[in-house]
């Protein structure tokens, strides 16, 4: 009788807005992300009104540890990125626990990046980059979203690989920090193409590589070569995004929404917008909410050693 009397007093959720934490500033490629999937999950959702809060700060932990805190009733919810599977290597006193203080509610898409400039650096492609690059070692200023933010990650990865060391300029986001970017106060920084795409086509920033295995196809950044075949082998870096509630949401929240989520994602105006901007929308078993913590599991395994190694972390 209980679990009838849960699953009806369920029957008409949502009936209050449901808040999407985003954890980083408005106008960068999370908040964006998180803008076109509300849109795609008012209807399936009920006609829900579905409210973004940007809490930023240290990387997307803050906004992380605001939802694992959270009243678990189906009406808080977090859109985070890969920094989720990040975060336990990098901050030693993590506020939350990845796997326990969490519903996993699916997968939404993943993410190149593209390694850009501001308007001004006199490279006109990737060879010329480096070299301007070296010719400033230690001057040069590398934008990014705060440790453990995936511009932060790429730009670790990519300092390594090139062994050129550059400052870095953290942001509340790359939102932000593309506004920065675009006026030339910092000179590089590695982003999400949801967030640089149309800078690059609006000719406000320069572009010199894309992070993915592959080329994209997008008309922007078609010509850009990988930067695996530019020469820093192996590289490949794709940011994947995922929706999550806190530990004990009611399942038949969770059930609505995961269900609403598969909805939005075959949605042709989300995919449209997404596919536009480079990213690719999750069609295999992660857009269930068990394969997604699988997936997130794995990526904790996979980053903590590549962390570890390069000695970053925050107390
Ligand atoms: C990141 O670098 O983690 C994201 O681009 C930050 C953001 O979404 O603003």
């Amino acid at each position: 009788v209980a679990t009838l009397a849960a699953a009806s007093a369920f029957a008409d959720y949502p009936d209050k807005p449901i808040t999407i934490v985003v954890p980083f500033a408005a106008g960068g490629p999370t908040d964006k992300v998180a803008r076109d999937l509300a849109e795609a999950l008012r209807k399936p959702m009920g006609n829900a009104t579905i409210i973004i809060e940007n809490v930023g700060g240290a990387g997307g932990t803050l906004g992380a540890t605001k939802v694992a805190k959270a009243a678990p009733d189906g009406y808080t919810l977090l859109l985070a990125h890969a920094g989720i599977s990040t975060a336990p290597a990098l901050y030693r006193n993590l506020q939350y626990k990845t796997l326990e203080d969490f519903e996993y509610l699916g997968m939404i898409n993943e993410v190149p990046m593209t390694l850009v400039s501001k308007p001004t650096l006199p490279a006109k492609n990737y060879g010329e980059l480096v070299k301007w690059l070296e010719a400033n070692k230690g001057k040069v200023n590398l934008a990014n979203a705060g440790l453990g933010s995936a511009s932060h990650l790429c730009g670790l990865m990519f300092q390594s690989a090139t062994k050129i060391e550059m400052q870095t300029v953290p942001y509340k986001g790359t939102g932000p920090a593309m506004t920065d970017l675009i006026g030339g106060q910092v000179d590089i920084m590695c982003d999400q193409t949801t967030n640089t795409t149309t800078q690059i086509e609006g000719g406000k920033i320069k572009a010199y590589a894309v992070t993915s295995k592959a080329r994209l196809k997008t008309a922007a950044l078609s010509g850009l070569p990988t930067l695996d075949e530019a020469g820093l082998k192996g590289f490949n870096v794709t940011i994947w995004h995922a929706l999550y509630a806190p530990k004990g949401t009611p399942k038949a929240a969770q059930d609505k929404i995961n269900t609403a989520l598969k909805a939005a994602l075959k949605d042709a105006e989300f995919i449209k917008r997404e596919e536009s901007l480079g990213a690719v929308i999750i069609t295999d078993n992660r857009v269930n909410g068990a394969d997604h913590k699988k997936f997130v599991e794995s990526e904790i395994s996979k980053w903590g050693p590549v962390i570890k190694a390069a000695g970053q972390y925050a107390d």
